[in-house]
């Protein structure tokens, strides 16, 4: 596929090795947008907190980073046999694995930078960790060209001029780069198509505030921000044409976790005949997990919807909190899932396994 994002070059990135220190740099995007600023991490309690606070966060990002961190920690171990050095990478493996629960890339990743340590079978320590660190940017790059592809897939689907809805942050900063739901987006900006985004705030971390309002609008895009319970009122007056997001699981039937209020979002699209595309790389496709009903929603502290970022409490001391931080969205709502194979339609659960085949 032909390289057409030519705003690809002043695009931020997220996620990156310091080659020459060894450590991993993050964007840390609870600082966004106020902040521009990049942590260093150089443990691995230091990578469990910046995933589980959200500092690198978005699926795919998730997934590089944890892949990045599984090469810094297993290249401190002193192991000196391949076994020893075994015993060890599964100790951070499992460790790094209790971040957080709903982003299957995190796993994904984790899995494949193991199946790499099993095919260095029987070679020596540095040699493992090499092949690690070389796993880790592969992951990296690839990303970086899936990413590519769901936006000139997306592309397809869509037309100038429209208006185009999107919920949390889908965008380059959850990724490689180009993001998944922003791709299609960032190249049809490049293209001239004229696009307006409406990006829903998307409570209670405000990932649609303060990333993707923030991102669209350092790349020049027309983006208005709207909250969460407007969607309704700017479908309703004809300004979106289509609802692109991102996911952080897809079900072997076509079921799709993603950010809180994303289900909310596919009713209404569906009650007003927008069409509710979900941009997937094969990363985020879990044919392991049958049906929504079996993904782990990730549930968070009652904080962030009381007292987080605000300067006094918006809600009453000790009151009861639920915070679920995923939901699931139904297949029978999903209009497209967009993947870097190609656009998946319904019926998903016949048509997601070929594009593994
Ligand atoms: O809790 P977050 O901010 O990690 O949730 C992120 C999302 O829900 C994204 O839509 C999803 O991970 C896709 S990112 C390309």
């Amino acid at each position: 596929m032909k390289n057409t994002f030519e705003m690809g070059a002043t695009m931020i990135q997220a996620v990156a090795l310091n080659d020459e220190e060894d450590t991993l740099i993050l964007l840390d995007q609870t600082k966004l947008p106020n902040e521009k600023s990049f942590l260093e991490i150089k443990t691995m309690k230091d990578l469990w907190e910046a995933i589980f606070e959200l500092k690198v966060r978005g699926a795919p990002a998730i997934g590089i980073a944890a892949a990045y961190g599984l090469y810094l920690g297993t290249r401190e171990s002193k192991a000196d046999t391949y076994d020893a050095l075994y015993t060890d990478f599964k100790k951070i493996k499992a460790y790094i694995g209790t971040s957080r629960p709903t982003a299957v890339n995190l796993f994904w990743a984790l899995d494949r930078m193991e199946a790499r340590f099993l095919k260095e079978k029987g070679k020596a320590p540095q040699e493992v960790k090499d092949a690690l660190k070389e796993e880790a940017h592969h992951i990296r790059r690839e990303d970086e060209a899936v990413c590519e592809a769901i936006g000139e897939y997306g592309l397809s689907l869509l037309q100038p001029g429209w208006g185009i809805l999107t919920h949390c942050n889908a965008g380059t900063i959850a990724t490689a780069k180009y993001g998944t739901a922003l791709a299609p987006i960032y190249l049809g900006e490049s293209k001239r198509y004229g696009f307006k985004v409406y990006a829903d705030e998307t409570r209670p971390l405000l990932q649609g505030a303060r990333l993707t309002a923030w991102e669209l609008k350092e790349a020049n895009v027309d983006v208005t921000l709207i909250c969460d319970n407007m969607a309704s009122i700017v479908m309703k007056e004809g300004k979106v044409q289509a609802v692109l997001v991102g996911c952080d699981r897809v079900a072997a039937n076509g079921d799709v976790a993603n950010k809180i209020g994303t289900s909310g979002v596919a009713i209404l699209a569906k009650h007003y005949g927008i069409p509710f595309y979900v941009c997937a790389p094969r990363s985020t496709i879990d044919l392991k997990t049958p049906t929504g009903a079996d993904i782990h929603i990730e549930q968070r502290s009652a904080e962030e919807i009381s007292t987080k970022w605000y300067e006094k409490p918006m809600a009453p001391e000790g009151v009861k909190v639920y915070n679920p931080a995923f939901d699931v969205t139904d297949n029978s709502l999903v209009t497209a899932l967009i993947t870097e194979k190609g656009i998946v339609y319904p019926p998903y659960q016949e048509n997601l396994t070929k594009i593994f085949e």
